[in-house]
């Protein structure tokens, strides 16, 4: 039995929490792996989810932007172990913010990342470009942090605007 977990939507407090380590991939962290990926490939758009927008308070994430998506990548306690000086600055957004929002965010165009796979292997992967800014993103997520907490001052100010907006609206 595969479970679709809801995604946590900004300004859930559990969004802002850090995740804890996966100490054991054991069956139990498998079976949230296969129900995160469940979640992933039933959403539109979606190029990853990290586990703390789901509700699990653990360091996974689950990637997969391919057009069938036909190629999974899973990372259990990513790290990433070197960054390039040369950034991105390119438009993200995220499934636990709505609104449409997307705004540009400084990235590493190249990091080296540790992780563990499914059977709880280590292993490293070099990543560039929009993997490089997607794996970021959900690691910045796994530390609490959304797209949005990385915006200036002023732009944050206009999307909390937005937002408190829609929560007056209902
Ligand atoms: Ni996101």
């Amino acid at each position: 039995m595969v479970e679709i977990y809801p995604i946590l939507q900004h300004p859930d407090p559990r969004l802002s929490q850090p995740a804890e380590v996966v100490e054991t991939v054991n069956d139990a962290v498998r079976t949230i792996v296969k129900n995160m990926f469940a979640t992933h490939y039933a959403q539109n758009n979606c190029a990853a989810l990290a586990a703390t927008q789901l509700g699990v308070p653990l360091r996974i994430t689950v990637i997969d932007f391919s057009e069938k998506k036909d190629e999974p990548l899973c990372l259990i306690n990513p790290e990433i172990i070197e960054r390039s000086d040369e950034m991105l600055n390119e438009f993200e957004g995220c499934m636990s913010v709505g609104g449409r929002i997307h705004e540009r965010v400084k990235r590493h165009r190249n990091i080296r990342v540790n992780a563990l796979n499914e059977q709880g292997a280590s292993f490293e992967l070099d990543a560039s470009d929009f993997l490089s800014r997607c794996i970021q993103h959900e690691l910045d997520h796994l530390d609490g942090m959304l797209f949005i907490d990385r915006l200036s001052p002023l732009k944050r100010k206009i999307v909390d605007r937005k937002f408190s907006k829609r929560l007056k609206k209902g």
